[in-house]
């Protein structure tokens, strides 16, 4: 865990509750977590459903994980601390989103079970719902689709003895065991995989 270096901090509470947000926008803060392997379709359908809820007067808010490394998360590399941490930051950052009264929807490849689980629990102990989604795509779909060119990259760096530590290939990808849904992103279409986790968000979100 990581632990507070800063001393002499107090935390202020304001006057304005989230309470007070949630029925200003007439919803309910929460995050979408979307999991899955690099090609498995997480920002297509991230992208998908923050549109289908803002045409369904709701806010919602993408954080993906290529943007995001653009800027808050630029010091970050692939390291297993660096991957850690960036998911650590994004967590923070999607609860501070939750709590504004937003929908905040992560996509991220987030591969280790117990840096989920941290977000996991960060937004329990604050009351905010975490809804977790496993984009499940077989490496080979995902390989074939290549969009950005990274499984050839991480193939060609691994027979030449190097590796880059690239999810599936030569890093572990941990499935989540007990995701609020899964979407089979190789037999739907980014649309219908977004109509799904609307219907399932109907029971989640009021
Ligand atoms: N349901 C689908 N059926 C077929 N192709 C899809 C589907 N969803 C996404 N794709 C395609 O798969 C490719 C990868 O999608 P996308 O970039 O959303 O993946 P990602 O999980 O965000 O990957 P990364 O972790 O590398 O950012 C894209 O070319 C996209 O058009
Ligand atoms: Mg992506």
């Amino acid at each position: 865990m990581t632990e507070i270096r800063a001393t002499n901090i107090t935390w202020h509470e304001g006057p304005v509750k989230r309470e007070n947000r949630e029925s200003l926008l007439g919803q309910r803060g929460a995050t979408i977590w979307f999991t899955g392997l690099s090609g498995s379709g997480k920002s297509t359908i991230a992208f998908t459903l923050e549109h289908a809820l803002i045409e369904q007067g709701r806010l919602a808010y993408v954080l993906d994980g290529d943007n995001v490394r653009h800027g808050l998360n630029k010091n970050l590399g692939f390291s297993a601390p660096d991957r850690a941490e960036n998911i650590r930051r994004i967590g923070e950052v999607a609860k501070l989103f939750a709590d504004a009264g937003t929908i905040a929807i992560a996509s991220f490849i987030s591969p280790y079970r117990q840096d989920r689980g941290r977000v996991r629990e960060m937004h329990q102990q604050a009351g905010l719902p975490f809804i977790e989604i496993y984009v499940d795509v077989p490496i080979d779909v995902c390989e074939s689709r290549d969009p950005k060119g990274l499984y050839m990259k991480a193939r060609c760096a691994l027979a030449a003895g190097k590796g880059m530590g690239f999810t599936g290939v030569d890093d572990p990808y941990e499935a989540p065991n007990a995701p609020d849904l899964v979407v089979a992103n190789d037999r739907v279409t980014p649309q219908e995989a977004a109509i799904q986790i609307m219907a399932y968000l109907q029971t989640r979100l009021v």
